[in-house]
């Protein structure tokens, strides 16, 4: 199984690994309902890097995950604020909704997420933001697997050190005037700190469908102008 293809140009912004997202702020959330919100409802189709991790990696997912396909009406009737608010990714149809909530005083390991080039993301609640970071890539790929198999069909964690600068992170910093931001799963795998945030202190939320590719770039024009500092480059 090749587990890492070689990449294949797909926009001027491909080797953007990140960048902070001019756009509003999301809706302040009750943390501790949308946390029991959370816990209440599983799309079993999505669970399955969870069960990967959890075998290879022999320890607990370090997120509380609550995904949603295709039927995103779970969020619209609970949290229609936070619903209405993806509306400002430059999706021409969102098809699903990754919420990551960390659990305590985990760190979450080296990893790649499954929305390749221009992973669209935000915060609704941002403690230690600043441990997220990056580790490019010792060549440029199109997509990276998690795992990879033994020739004995037995699941294993993909070769990071081989296949990554690990040796040399590089640290994202969020600006305060946005929670929203891009990250490339492709020229970077990423990981974030030990830190010490509690469950519902800092939760990721994965927006991921059809991308609008000129409304895509306008906006990653756009937020480089205003947070061009902050941007990570391959
Ligand atoms: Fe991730």
């Amino acid at each position: 199984m090749t587990w890492a293809a070689p990449a294949q140009f797909r926009g001027r912004f491909d080797d953007l690994i990140f960048c902070p997202l001019d756009l509003p702020k999301p809706p302040e959330i009750a943390v501790e309902d949308f946390v029991e919100w959370m816990k209440v409802g599983q799309d079993a189709q999505r669970v399955a890097p969870k069960l990967a991790f959890e075998r290879v990696e022999k320890r607990t997912y370090p997120w509380l995950m609550r995904t949603m396909t295709e039927d995103l009406s779970p969020l619209a009737e609970s949290f229609p604020d936070v619903s209405a608010y993806l509306s400002v990714f430059p999706f021409r149809k969102v098809r699903s909704v990754v919420i990551l909530a960390q659990q305590g005083y985990q760190a979450v390991h080296t990893h790649t997420d499954s929305d390749g080039l221009y992973g669209m993301r935000f915060y609704l609640t941002a403690k230690n933001a600043e441990g997220l970071h990056f580790f490019k890539g010792r060549e440029r790929y199109d997509r990276c697997d998690n795992y990879k198999r033994s020739p004995a069909g037995e699941l294993l964690r993909a070769d990071w050190d081989k296949l990554f600068v690990t040796e040399s992170p590089v640290f994202a910093s969020l600006p305060a005037d946005t929670r929203a931001f891009m990250l490339n799963n492709a020229r970077a795998a990423h990981a974030v700190s030990p830190n010490t945030c509690e469950l519902g202190e800092r939760i990721a939320v994965l927006v991921q469908g059809e991308l609008d590719d000129a409304r895509r770039d306008a906006l990653l024009e756009r937020s480089l102008k205003r947070f061009g500092q902050n941007a990570i480059w391959y």
